[in-house]
Order: C-alpha cells, then sequence, then structure tokens
C-alpha cells in the first residue's frame, strides 16, 4: 500500500508503539520521513521536495504546526497536509483547514483511520498535481508561439507552421478576417524559423501607406532621386534582409507596385528609386489579406503570378465564429495578461456568460475578444464575470438565438421601414466595427471612416455607442 508515496510526519517525541510513523512504516510501503518539530519539518521538506503528504501534530502551544502547513504548501502547492488534533477542536480543526490543511485525524490516532485518511489524501494529491501540472503547462507553453487554439482548425495551423518554418524560404499568403491574428502568425512564422529568427521582422501596412510612399518605403532611394529626397533612405526591403518581410493588406497594393514586388520576389534583387546599383536581397514575404484576392484576380485588379509567387503556402486563418471552443482558451490568456498585478481580479466567467460569448458572432474576431477582456478587467470589481455584466449585444444576439423562428417571424412581418432609423442603425454598425478593427482608437477609427474626429467622437456620445465600455 502507497507505494511511491512520499509522506513526511512530524510528531513530538513519541513511544514506540503510539508512534503514528513506526505504525506506518511497518504496514505500508511508503517513503516516510520523521521530524521531531515543525523547524526540523521545513528543513526536510527544502531539500526533498517529491514530498506528497505532510501530517502533523499542532503544537498547541506555539501553532508552529499551523505555520509549517502554511509554509509547505506556499513551497510546493500540490502537497496535501494532514492534521492531528483531538476531535471536537473546533476551533483548531478550522484555523488549519484556513492555513492550507486538507484533511483532519483525531488524537489519539487511530490506525484504521490514520490509513482511509492518507488514502484519501493520495488520491487527492494526485488529482490535484494533474490539474496544476496542466496550468502550469498551459502557461509555460502559452500556446504555440503565443498562439492560443486547441480547435481543429487550429491544430492544422500549427502543423502548416511547423512545416514552412522547416524551411528557410517559401513566401506565405495568409486569408482570414481582420482580428484572426495574421500578424500573430507571421511573427510566429519569422521567430520559429532558426536562419531568420535572428534577422529583422518588418512589417509594412500596404493599406495604411499612400502609393507613391509605399514605394519609396519599401524600396528606399538616393539622395537627390526626388524633391524632398535630401538624403539616402534605406527601404524596408533591406532592412528585412535575411529576415521576413510582412505585407499586410496586400490586396490594397496598386498595380503598378505589384509589379515591382514581382520582380523582387522573382528575382531577389532590386534597385532604390533613383539608384541604379542593385541590391541583393534574400527575404521571406508573409503577405496577408482580408479581403478575396481569388476574385481580385479574377476582376484584374490583383496580378495572378504576384498571387502565385505569394501563396506558395496559403493559409486561412478561421474566423473566431468557426472555432468557438477556443473562446475559454484565449479568455485564459487574456486574463492572465490583464489582471497581473490587479487585486479583485477577474478569475472566471460563469457558465451563462461563457454561453453568451459563444453565442455571438464576433465580426472583429480575437482582437474584438481581447479588447472585451481588458475592459472586464479594468471595469469590472468582483472575481466571477456573470451575463449582466456583459455589453448589451451579448444579450441581444443571444435572445435572437435563443428563439429564431418567433423572432424571425416577428421581425418580418412588422419590419419597421424607416429611413433614419436604418441608416442611423447602419452608420452605428459601421461606427462600432471601425471601432473595433482599431482597437477603439477613435483617432484611428474616424481615419478608416474618413470622417472627422469630433464627428465620430459626438456620434459615439449621442448614441451611447461605448456605454458598455466607459460607463
Ligand atoms: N490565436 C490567438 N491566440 C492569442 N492571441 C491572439 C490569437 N489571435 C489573435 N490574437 C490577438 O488578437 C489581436 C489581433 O491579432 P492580429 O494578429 O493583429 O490580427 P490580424 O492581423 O488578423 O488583424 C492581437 O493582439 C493578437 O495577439
Ligand atoms: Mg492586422
Amino acid at each position: 500500500m502507497f507505494k511511491n508515496t512520499s509522506i513526511l510526519i512530524v510528531e513530538p517525541g513519541q513511544t514506540a508503539d503510539n508512534s503514528v510513523f513506526a505504525f506506518l512504516k511497518e504496514q505500508t510501503k511508503a517513503r516516510i520521513l520523521q521530524a521531531k518539530e515543525p523547524a526540523e519539518a521545513l528543513d526536510i521538506l527544502n531539500k526533498n521536495n517529491g514530498i506528497q503528504i505532510l501530517l502533523t501534530d499542532f503544537f498547541p502551544t506555539d501553532k508552529t504546526g499551523l505555520q509549517l502547513i502554511q509554509k509547505s504548501v506556499g513551497k510546493n502547492p500540490s502537497l496535501v497536509p494532514i492534521v492531528c488534533l483531538p476531535f471536537g477542536d473546533r476551533r483548531h480543526i478550522a484555523e488549519s483547514f484556513q492555513a492550507g490543511a486538507f484533511f483532519h485525524v483525531g488524537k489519539p490516532v487511530e490506525q484504521q483511520e490514520i490509513l482511509e485518511v492518507l488514502k484519501n489524501a493520495v488520491e487527492y494529491q494526485k488529482l490535484l498535481h494533474q490539474s496544476l501540472n496542466r496550468t502550469a503547462s498551459l502557461r509555460r507553453s502559452d500556446g504555440f508561439a503565443g498562439i492560443i487554439g486547441e480547435s481543429r482548425p487550429m491544430k492544422n495551423l500549427f502543423q502548416t507552421i511547423d512545416s514552412i518554418t522547416s524551411h528557410e524560404h517559401g513566401n506565405v499568403l495568409m486569408v482570414g478576417e481582420s482580428g484572426t491574428g495574421k500578424e500573430l502568425v507571421a511573427k510566429a512564422i519569422h521567430n520559429m524559423t532558426p536562419e531568420r529568427s535572428r534577422y529583422n521582422f518588418v512589417p509594412v501596412n500596404c493599406a495604411a501607406i499612400p502609393e507613391d510612399l509605399l514605394e519609396s518605403e519599401l524600396f528606399g532611394y538616393e539622395k537627390g532621386a526626388f524633391t524632398g529626397a535630401n538624403r539616402f533612405k534605406k527601404g524596408r526591403l533591406q532592412h528585412a534582409d535575411k529576415g521576413s518581410l510582412f505585407l499586410d493588406e496586400i490586396g490594397d497594393m496598386k498595380p503598378g507596385l505589384q509589379s515591382k514586388l514581382l520582380r523582387v520576389l522573382q528575382e531577389q534583387v532590386f534597385e532604390p528609386i533613383g539608384s541604379v546599383k542593385s541590391i541583393q536581397i534574400d527575404i521571406r514575404v508573409i503577405a496577408a489579406t482580408n479581403c478575396d484576392l481569388d476574385a481580385a484576380v479574377k476582376n484584374g485588379t490583383f496580378r495572378e503570378d504576384l498571387y502565385y509567387r505569394l501563396s506558395v503556402v496559403p493559409i486561412n486563418l478561421p474566423p473566431l465564429r468557426e472555432r468557438l471552443d477556443d473562446i475559454p482558451h484565449l479568455i485564459n490568456k487574456f486574463l492572465l495578461m490583464y489582471n497581473r498585478g490587479r487585486q479583485n481580479a477577474i478569475l472566471d466567467f460563469t457558465p451563462q456568460a461563457l454561453q453568451r460569448l459563444k453565442a455571438y458572432d464576433w465580426p472583429g474576431n480575437v482582437r474584438e475578444l481581447q479588447n472585451l477582456i481588458q475592459r472586464l478587467c479594468i471595469l469590472h470589481g468582483g472575481n466571477r464575470v456573470d451575463v449582466e455584466a456583459l455589453p448589451e449585444k451579448f444579450k441581444e444576439n443571444n435572445e435572437l438565438k435563443a428563439e429564431p423562428a418567433r423572432d424571425q417571424a416577428e421581425t418580418t412581418e412588422n419590419e419597421s421601414l424607416d429611413f433614419h432609423d436604418l441608416t442611423v442603425d447602419f452608420e452605428n454598425r459601421l461606427i462600432l466595427q471601425a471601432l473595433s478593427r482599431t482597437d477603439w482608437n477613435k483617432k484611428e477609427a474616424a481615419k478608416l471612416l474618413n470622417m472627422k474626429r469630433t464627428t465620430l467622437l459626438e456620434k459615439i456620445k449621442k448614441r451611447n455607442l461605448d456605454q458598455n465600455y466607459t460607463a
């Protein structure tokens, strides 16, 4: 009995025939260590971190037994302390449970009783150990290079990343809605490619930079290449040499630049603007887009040859609504991230709240979820998040899903076609979308909407669009 179990027994001087140590030593196959008092026990615990069970007297005069319990679980959270106290000494039993004891055996110790309690403690210790290991490994690995996902599509993605990163060459084209983790995956690919990770990961957002500026950003220029070029500028292509170039929103690149980029990809060589000297580079291009590049190729706005050059390895990043089971894992990651150092931290969500989150369709994908958790961590007071703490949209959405038939019938019959209401509703959705895409950066959102910042702020305020976030 109790093979492979390590038990530390702390009992003040006992005669051989009432010693728990002597009894267990004789009756079990456990590895048993013995201390006469708590200080000695701590010494032993410091030297042996394999001890699973601590069986200690309470030491009522100075309560050092209590401190021992506290310290031992502090050191090793999967250790299970058992305290020996006379039955009926309720106050001390409660105190020792508060200190971290899991079980209590009555004094004087009954041999049969101690064996029963030990059996339970050993079972419990195993469970505790397993679950702590699981959490520890979750924290340690932090997903796959920081990418969280247990769902089938994410596991497939990890495999693809594995095979991409075992070669230093090969361009990657990633397609996915905004907020699905395209940039995160691009960085992971860079960091996990041993030949490249020592060099630069250079991101370029093709949608955010105007066309002519994008060319000089990528290629760089010689002094005097054009008016205003008063010194040499190294292009991002060159910065990315031996590393990776991340071309975000590649679908927005204009045809002229597309053909220049194509040549770079074909020949791994380019000339800065205004220069005749060719520069040789060795880059992996990781391109990303949230638009349908296939369609762009068909209607002629995206070069087919460039498309094939880029998509040596195509990756489809699934939207969050297609992998709802990943939501709890993502929440855990973001809670760890935003709870750090906070008192009154959020520990979890009630099953009902989780269910609402799973019923939502997440147009802003993981970014939207991340924003939600961040805001809850700042604004929410308690440890558990329940439905009422969630923004309105989660409540509405869930009701729709709960009774789809009736709701739909009603809306089609009585649907209002009030022009003003519908336009305001549409505008609101656009604004929320822009806000979610820009991480609620209102200046950026206004830019995206091509709207004056003050107008946007006014609309947000008037329509209470961020009521759930700033309340
Ligand atoms: N699978 C994931 N695991 C952990 N964090 C993620 C995941 N996907 C996205 N994120 C986080 O969500 C945010 C948006 O991701 P990002 O890579 O910028 O998306 P995209 O480029 O597709 O718009 C980032 O903060 C990113 O770290
Ligand atoms: Mg992005």
